[in-house]
């Protein structure tokens, strides 16, 4: 990002106005070459608002988890543009985009990724690990954030030691404790039993009120849907109208 990088198109003014937290405009990505090219994404236009709280659907391969890698910075586009608080990312720096992300956006993935040779709160720290902080202030949110979910009392468990509901808490705790303003979550809810899925989906509205977090959620679960403030659908790498 530099100083003179454009805004984000659109329905958004120039003054008084505030700009999305996200804006895509016509984004592309393929995988493969020749015949056996993938186009995953073909034309993605979209805005998120501070505190969406937004559902990714859409069949199988229809490029969810492909937008989800985009949005959140951890994969680029072909073509296309992206938009963080009206700040384009059009020749940014590696290392800009490594901290925008680092700083923003926190992630949780289907299989929780949690280190099973630590604990739980030793799991949340290391989102910390590069914070300008000292070790005992990290030890004091990382707790405090699992005091948040539900997991005080678990803290030294190690994940092996825990449900997979409890886990999946580990994890946005995790992608909570940096107070991000916006967490990615790819079928988060995917290896819960259904009690837990609406548990975590209670949980991230929860967060999305107390923290002001928005939270960007792919799911195959119809169960699910009307606990979104807004529902993307996705077909073919296009969004239906
Ligand atoms: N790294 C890759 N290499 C080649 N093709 C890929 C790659 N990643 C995704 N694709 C292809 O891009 C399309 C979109 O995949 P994506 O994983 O985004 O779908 P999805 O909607 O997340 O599906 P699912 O619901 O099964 O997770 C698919 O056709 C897939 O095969
Ligand atoms: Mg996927």
């Amino acid at each position: 990002m530099n100083a003179h990088s454009s805004c984000a198109p659109s329905d958004v003014g120039p003054i008084g106005t505030t700009f999305p937290l996200l804006a895509l405009t016509e984004i592309k990505k393929g995988f493969g070459e020749g015949e056996g090219r993938v186009q995953a994404l073909d034309g993605i236009t979209l805005h998120i608002q501070s505190g969406e709280f937004c559902a990714l659907s859409g069949p199988s391969g229809s490029g969810k988890s492909t937008l989800l890698n985009i949005l959140g910075l951890l994969d680029q586009a072909d073509s296309g543009s992206y938009f963080f608080d009206g700040q384009t990312l059009k020749g940014a720096s590696e290392k800009t985009v490594r901290s925008l992300r680092q700083k923003h956006f926190g992630f949780v993935f289907q299989s929780f990724n949690l280190v099973q040779t630590l604990s739980a709160v030793e799991n949340v720290e290391m989102a910390l690990f590069h914070a300008p902080m000292k070790a005992g202030v990290k030890r004091k949110q990382a707790s405090e954030m699992l005091d948040l979910v539900g997991l005080g009392e678990r803290l030294n468990h190690r994940p092996n030691q825990l449900s997979g509901g409890q886990q999946q808490r580990v994890a946005v705790a995790r992608a909570l404790v940096r107070q991000p303003r916006l967490v990615f979550a790819d079928e988060p809810t995917a290896n819960l039993d259904a009690a837990s899925a609406f548990g975590l989906m209670d949980l991230m509205d929860d967060m999305r009120r107390q923290i002001g977090t928005s939270f960007i959620t792919s799911t195959h679960d119809n169960r699910l849907m009307d606990r979104f403030s807004r529902i993307i659908s996705l077909e073919d790498g296009r969004i239906l109208p």
